[in-house]
């Protein structure tokens, strides 16, 4: 599998690198923006044409495959046999609409349920954060090290906002046991900032292609990644997820509450 793990890094970091001029150059024209779920679930023509563009590609080098897509999601038929691609276009497509920065394009690759490959770009920063745990895990070239194993009172900590507001699981005791809060809009972003140690943890209502990048990327870097109530995930069901430092993790557990 060396080999071709090889050959899929250089075909993903060009397709992204693709996705980024695309992405960037979007920002001259108007954008075509729709609402999903509700009137702050948005989705743009730039969202819809990178993720055809990437399922294109994907087909392209892997006819078989399986690929969990958030623009073109349809329940059917969902398992994880052989080759599963999750790809989430633009990750933080409010903040690509109102501030053209804080967004990133994610890729993972599955093979029979073991994270293979996870890809998040931060598209502004021109930062791609890639690796599995066969390589570890790098920053455009760059390896990375293992983040320190902070414990939540020494470390910021990333909250979904409604779970902030509305105290689900008891999370503004574990906001006050930190060192303070951080909200960024992008669950790529932030998980970023897990692996980077910029965060002690991120904790938020996640779907399968927000957190499939970042969970190999991060359980790589021997990080947390579970249910919040520490259970596994499921890779096909969308979660209350927590990625967090193994010393955060256990002080967060002592502290949330069932909602
Ligand atoms: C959203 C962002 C947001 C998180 C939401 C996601 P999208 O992704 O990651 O931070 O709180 O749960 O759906 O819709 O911008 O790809
Ligand atoms: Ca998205
Ligand atoms: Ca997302």
């Amino acid at each position: 599998m060396g080999k071709e793990l090889e050959y899929l890094d250089i075909a993903v970091k060009g397709w992204m690198h693709e996705a980024r001029a695309k992405i960037l150059a979007a920002f001259d024209e108007d954008l075509d923006v729709w609402t999903k779920s509700g009137r702050n679930d948005l989705v743009t023509n730039v969202d819809k044409e990178v993720e055809k563009f990437y399922s294109k590609n994907i087909h392209l080098l892997s006819p078989e495959a399986n690929i969990i897509g958030e623009e073109s999601f349809t329940q059917a038929d969902l398992n994880m046999d052989g080759l599963t691609w999750f790809v989430d276009p633009i990750d933080g497509t409010m903040n690509f609409v109102k501030q053209h920065s804080h967004f990133v394009s994610m890729i993972a690759v599955y093979e029979n349920g073991k994270g293979l490959r996870g890809y998040i770009y931060d598209v502004i920063e021109d930062k791609l954060y890639w690796g599995g745990p066969d390589i570890g895990v790098f920053c455009n070239n760059n390896k990375m090290r293992a983040p320190d194993n902070v414990f939540l009172k020494d470390g910021l900590i990333g909250i979904g906002a409604p779970y902030l507001i509305h105290n689900f699981f008891n999370l503004q005791a574990v906001a006050l046991a930190s060192s303070g809060t951080r909200i960024y809009g992008s669950a790529g972003i932030q998980i970023i900032h897990v692996i980077e140690g910029k965060c002690a943890g991120y904790v938020s209502y996640l779907r399968p292609w927000d957190f499939a990048a970042g969970k190999i990327l991060a359980e790589t870097l021997g990080l947390s990644v579970k249910m919040i109530d520490g259970t596994p995930l499921n890779m096909l069901i969308s979660s209350d997820v927590l990625v967090a430092t193994k010393n955060a993790q256990k002080d967060i557990a002592k502290l949330i509450k069932k909602s």
